[in-house]
């Protein structure tokens, strides 16, 4: 039995979820069973009130993803759906007041429940969260969370919460009015049997005469709903069915009675849950990314470590923000710089980020500060030279059995660790910018790291709340590899005479978060014709030349090398605006125009084949690692679930056969490698 059923003196019944060999209640069959015969009972034994409430940290975290996972036919996902919300539509209508005690983070089929409740008290604990984050899994919240959601706030206030899928603290919910009250923990309960003993003719505002939907119903609401679909498609380029169907499940459910309100969003749920995109979705960011933050990649046998004191090296754009959400994470923070403004300058930027938060960070140029520190981070200028002398510096004052990690972009970290009198202790810890927003590090291993040094730079990465992934050392590492083989294809393509306003397009449709050039621009010009200028320097030897390098020669020639620049494949007349380059056809005139498919399709297979590259070459060395290093690296399509996931998506006979096909036409970036022929032979999948 998942609920312990507690009736007091006065009547009132507290059940308390509580799912046995489990850190946290989900809904699935078993908590199906146990809500029926939980609310067979309640109806026999005709109680005052009753307050639902969990033993756990948390309330219900929501439907179990393995089970969501699972569901081939919509057929049987309705009927799950239709199965949970008829029990929880008795419990509601029961005609007893109903209390839900929001004791923790209440997310998703957590708050679907506590939704049907008639108050809702939560306790007043910011680092609870509410919301229904179904969306973000490209899910839909059918456990009557859209019905609800509508009902209780109106159409408007309703969609983003809804179609965003963001969380909120207790505060915010009860200013949004999706709970009625909070309380500290300790007066939970009482509060909620009080509220019990007021309103002993409670039921929902849906369930009562002469309800209206509040802020009017879709008819009246009809003007502004026209844009809603379009506005939504032009974020989605409909790449998402789920938020299109809480849409129509929320418009078209706000024209019925609730019942039926109910059942057709039932119906929108079987269709998302049996949809590849939510597959893709659940399969990256749940499994994968339980996998990686359970620590599949973190040597098993150093037990766990912790960083208190952190050094930060250089108060730039990446290493304020490594201060910043170093010390969010409770650690203490040195950071350092070359002299005192550029430092007081970094400090200055930290504190816009932390707001008004506490921290513990000393600003200094004094490198003696950096005594006692068991992390240190380089994030000086992309300087060879430099990055070996501050390394020096450094390791002359810091533990012995501190650990030194570079944030170099480029520069491979065995080559770093040269520099260092304890390269085992020398790991990559590559930040993404902004610091704060990018949720993803990817750790580098050199050579010589030891698993100690691994095991550290792991545990300190999950503190500070991001996502580790672990490559082995290599050109690039894994995400600028990769992700460089995007911009580059879009040169590709306007050196082949594509129209730039297409290829731009193109990448956006395909999923990517901005176009090809716009990209390009971002990352500069001059940055890669540095890293090609260092990489020629260490190997010694040309490059040979690449698809897009007349491209390349040409904006470089025309000093045009990107955003920061003010010129690039763009114009930025201002800081808000920009607009292509109007002189980019001039230059590479219009000629064999190609499919919108074709180019998507080039743009999409260069970076998955190249992740297969890297998988083969051990750079990434699992397959979780590959796509969510994708996604929250460099953005890649979220619906197909990562790099890897989009050849599974494809099937991977068909990819390989379209490889071999854009490999003919294009060149040999496309030539599919012989592991993915083998692998599509025998019919498996990443
Ligand atoms: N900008 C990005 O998007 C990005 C992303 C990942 C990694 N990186 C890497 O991070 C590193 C820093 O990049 P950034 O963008 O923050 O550069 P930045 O130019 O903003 O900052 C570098 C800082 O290092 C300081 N510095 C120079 N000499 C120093 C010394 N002797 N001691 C201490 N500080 C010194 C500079 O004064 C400057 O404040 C580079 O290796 C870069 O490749 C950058």
């Amino acid at each position: 039995m998942s609920f312990d059923y507690q009736k007091d003196e006065q009547g009132i019944v507290t059940i308390t979820m509580d799912m046995p060999n489990r850190s946290t209640n989900v809904v699935n069959m078993e908590f199906l069973d146990s809500l029926q015969a939980t609310v067979e009972r309640l109806v026999e034994e005709d109680p005052k009130g009753i307050i639902i409430t969990s033993a756990k940290k948390t309330f219900l975290a929501g439907g179990d993803i393995e089970i969501l996972y699972r569901f081939k036919e919509p057929i049987a996902a309705f009927s799950f759906a239709e199965v949970a919300k008829g029990q929880v539509r008795r419990l509601e209508t029961l005609g007893k007041p109903i209390v839900a005690a929001i004791n923790g983070t209440c997310l998703g089929g957590g708050l679907e429940l506590a939704l049907s409740c008639h108050h809702r008290i939560c306790v007043d604990n910011p680092k609870t969260k509410l919301g229904l984050p179904e969306v973000t899994l490209g899910l839909l919240p059918g456990g009557g969370g859209v019905t609800r959601i509508v009902r209780l706030l109106g159409l408007e206030k309703a969609f983003p919460i809804l179609i965003e899928g963001k969380n909120m603290n207790p505060q915010k919910a009860l200013e949004t009015g999706i709970i009625h009250e909070l309380s500290n923990p300790e007066d939970l309960i009482k509060k909620a049997k009080k509220w019990i003993l007021d309103n002993p003719e409670s039921s929902q505002p849906w369930d009562q005469k002469g309800y209206k939907i509040p802020g009017g119903n879709p008819q009246k609401l009809a003007p502004k709903l026209a844009f809603a679909p379009a506005m939504l498609q032009a974020k989605t380029w409909g790449n998402y069915p789920a938020p299109e169907a809480i849409m129509s499940a929320a418009v078209e459910g706000a024209l019925v009675d609730f019942d039926t309100a109910s059942r057709i969003e039932s119906r929108y749920f079987a269709q998302v849950v049996t949809s590849k995109e939510a597959k893709n979705m659940m399969k990256a960011f749940w499994f994968q990314m339980n996998q990686i933050s359970g620590g599949e990649n973190r040597p098993k046998d150093i037990p766990p470590t912790e960083v208190k004191k952190v050094g930060i090296l250089g108060s730039g754009m990446m290493g304020h923000g490594i201060a910043a959400v170093s010390a969010m994470a409770g650690m203490e923070v040195v950071m350092t710089d070359a002299d005192e403004k550029t430092v007081e300058a970094g400090l200055a930027n930290i504190k816009d980020i932390l707001k008004k938060r506490d921290h513990n960070i000393i600003a200094t140029t004094d490198y003696n500060k950096l005594k006692g520190c068991d992390l240190i981070i380089e994030a000086v200028f992309e300087d060879r030279e430099l990055k070996g002398k501050v390394t020096e510096m450094a390791e002359k004052v810091m533990e012995i059995t501190g650990i030194f990690a570079s944030n170099t972009s480029t520069l491979p970290i065995t080559s770093l660790a040269e520099k260092s009198s304890r390269p085992e202790n020398f790991i990559g810890l590559h930040f993404f910018s902004p610091v704060h927003k990018m949720k993803l590090v990817e750790i580098i291993k050199g050579k010589k790291t030891s698993a100690s040094t691994l095991a550290k730079a792991f545990d300190y990465v999950l503190k500070i709340g991001k996502v580790p992934i672990v490559v082995n050392d290599s050109r690039g590492f894994y995400t600028s590899r990769v992700f460089g083989t995007y911009p580059e294809e879009g040169m590709a393509l306007l050196e082949e005479g594509q129209n730039p306003r297409a290829i731009e397009s193109a990448g956006k449709q395909a999923g990517m978060p901005v176009g090809p050039l716009a990209l390009m621009d971002e990352v500069s010009l001059s940055l890669l014709k540095k890293v090609r200028l260092q990489t020629q320097k260490d190997l010694g030897r040309e490059l040979p030349k690449a698809p897009g390098d007349s491209v390349f020669e040409l904006m470089m020639s025309m000093n045009r090398p990107g955003k920061a620049s003010g010129a690039g494949f763009y114009e930025y007349p201002d800081k808000e605006k920009k607009y292509l380059w109007p002189e980019l056809q001039k230059h590479f005139p219009e000629k064999n125009r190609l499919s919108q498919t074709e180019m998507m399709e080039r743009m999409m297979f260069v970076q998955a084949l190249e992740t297969v590259r890297c998988l083969e070459e051990s750079v990434v060395t699992s397959i979780a690692d590959a796509n969510i290093g994708s996604v929250f690296g460099w953005g890649f399509a979220p619906f197909k679930g990562g790099t890897l996931q989009f050849i599974n998506d494809y099937g991977l006979r068909s990819f390989v056969k379209r490889a071999y096909e854009l490999e003919k036409k294009y060149g040999a970036r496309f030539k599919p490698p012989k592991g993915l022929v083998v692998m599509a032979e025998k019919d498996q999948a990443f």
